[in-house]
């Protein structure tokens, strides 16, 4: 018998390279910047192929020969650089022709299989669209899904199950990482679920933020999660639910229009504040009459917490005060050994906190703006009120106070961005997009094309990466002041006053 090997599958255009279109010369191809080196750590355990749907030449807008030139091209750049593809698939339809060759169908990985003598069950699929990630899916081949090209745009779309990272190079970490493929999870959320039982602490991912869950129930255990973080116990947390029988452990009561939004948003970015029962412990609300409660919308969340068969309390997983994780590399550089097990799901869906709402007045009113809009809330149940932040401070919701989501580095809010930090090579520019300006510093553009929920997801993921590059200032402009951009403002101004506070 021939060694049978693994394989990488790479979609192509918002995969490895931008998409830009129908490519038809080579130069308009442009390598992501991380592409080389994610490639490169693969290329000692998996054979890698291109699979590209290409359905430009069945509309006539490129000719085969021509997409087989930029991939011919493509291919020696790589291979200059020391990355071997040792095949690009191509299927030139278009989803009308009905082929038997166009992704999500299996027929390319099938031909790579026996072509190169693959083992597909122990092989990754990377792409940009829904359909990379389920192509080869019968045949184990485990999809991962970035959030680079049309990411974002198709997210919607995407199986709540599959796993997405910010850009190639974190998808190749987690295949690093966990090379027992799709097991990883079947083996660790049931071990998981059983540290929570018995009184631990466990950091997981929901669709905003990583959490650092305990047991709602068990006062000790929840304990742990305040002097894991170094938070003051005046802040209340979060009860997880995986289902709508388990609000009855929380709440006898719920409000006509809380009832609209639980049936409107979750599983989801929202929290209800409600009244609590007596059997909810007050170091979890923090000696409220309150509670809040929130499903989460990530499959590996809901799994979790339904194993627990509990409530699971979880603020976000980093220390009092500093940006929150959405990916798990967050959570490890910063809790890694404090908390008993780290799951690795990938990178956050929303990327920002869940939007906080209480119940408790005549009008309902917002604690906290987060991944569900005011927008979408009000369609639903009419006008909100929304707390003044900095006014009530400790009293409505403590997650207002001013100092949290800091970063190390100084930020600061500026409404353009002045020519002698342009040209500082030691300040770090965060732009929500494109500004057509250039710069000396490190940049991170978080949508190219001005898409909110893309600026939100990459936004915390952004401000880590430069804060850990040792500069005198990072500098943002601010968000369109609408939607899921109002928290992201909000969070803005408190990660710049915590730095004001520290000095
Ligand atoms: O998206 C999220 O909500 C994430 C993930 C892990 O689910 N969790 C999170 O938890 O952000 P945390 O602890 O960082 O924020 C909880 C927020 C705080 O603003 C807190 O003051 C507020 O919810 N809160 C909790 N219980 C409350 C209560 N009884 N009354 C008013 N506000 C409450
Ligand atoms: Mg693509």
């Amino acid at each position: 018998m021939h060694k049978k090997y693994p394989a990488i599958f790479l979609d192509r255009d918002g995969t490895i390279i931008e998409d830009v279109g129908t490519i038809s010369d080579p130069k308009q191809i442009e390598l992501y910047p991380d592409t080389v080196e994610s490639l490169k750590r693969l290329m000692d355990k998996f054979k890698l192929f291109v699979l590209t749907n290409q359905a430009g030449v069945s509309k006539g807008e490129v000719s085969l020969e021509d997409v087989e030139n930029v991939n011919k091209y493509l291919s020696d750049v790589l291979l200059k650089e020391g990355v071997k593809i040792e095949q690009f698939y191509t299927c030139p339809h278009s989803v009308e022709d009905q082929c038997h060759c166009i992704k999500p169908k299996p027929f390319m990985m099938e031909k790579a299989a026996e072509e190169y003598n693959l083992v597909l069950g122990s092989s990754f699929m990377i792409g940009d669209h829904p359909h990379d990630v389920k192509t080869g899916s019968e045949h184990g081949v485990m999809g991962l899904y970035v959030l680079t090209g049309h990411g974002q745009k198709h997210l919607k779309d995407l199986s709540s199950w599959k796993m997405v990272f910010h850009r190639l190079t974190d998808a190749v970490n987690w295949i690093d990482e966990h090379p027992d493929h799709e097991e990883y999870f079947k083996r660790e959320l049931p071990k998981a679920a059983e540290i929570i039982k018995e009184g631990g602490v466990v950091a997981f991912p929901t669709e905003t933020v990583y959490g650092l869950g305990a047991d709602v129930f068990n006062p000790e255990a929840v304990k742990k999660i305040f002097e894991i973080k170094g938070r003051p116990t005046n802040n209340p947390l979060i009860a997880h639910i995986s289902n709508m029988d388990k609000l009855s452990l929380l709440t006898d009561n719920v409000p006509p229009k809380a009832k609209r939004l639980m049936e409107n948003f979750w599983p989801g970015p929202l929290t209800v504040v409600l009244e609590k029962k007596d059997t909810v412990p007050d170091i979890v609300t923090a000696g409220n009459p309150t509670v809040a409660v929130r499903m989460p919308s990530s499959s590996i969340a809901l799994e979790l917490i339904e194993l627990t068969g509990t409530a699971v309390a979880a603020p976000s997983a980093n220390s009092f005060t500093c940006t929150s994780p959405t990916t798990a590399q967050h959570v490890i550089e910063q809790l890694g050994d404090k908390c008993d097990k780290v799951i690795d799901g990938g990178a956050c869906r929303v990327g920002v906190e869940s939007t906080v709402i209480t119940f408790s007045g005549k009008v309902p009113m917002i604690l906290r703006h987060g991944g569900l809009s005011r927008e979408d809330i009000e369609e639903i149940i009419g006008p909100v009120e929304v707390i003044e932040g900095a006014k009530d401070v400790n009293k409505e919701s403590p997650g207002q106070m001013l100092n949290h989501y800091a970063p190390k580095t100084s930020l600061e809010i500026v409404s353009s961005i002045p020519d002698f930090l342009k040209t500082d090579e030691k300040v770090g520019i965060i732009l929500p997009e494109p500004t057509g300006e250039s710069f000396n510093g490190p940049v991170e553009i978080l949508s190219r094309n001005g898409d909110l929920k893309e600026m939100a997801v990459n936004l915390y993921a952004a401000i880590r990466r430069l804060d850990s590059f040792g500069l005198k200032l990072m500098v943002t402009l601010p968000f369109p002041d609408e939607g899921i951009g109002r928290a992201l403002n909000d969070r803005l101004k408190k990660a710049a006053n915590g730095q004001q506070n520290k000095t």
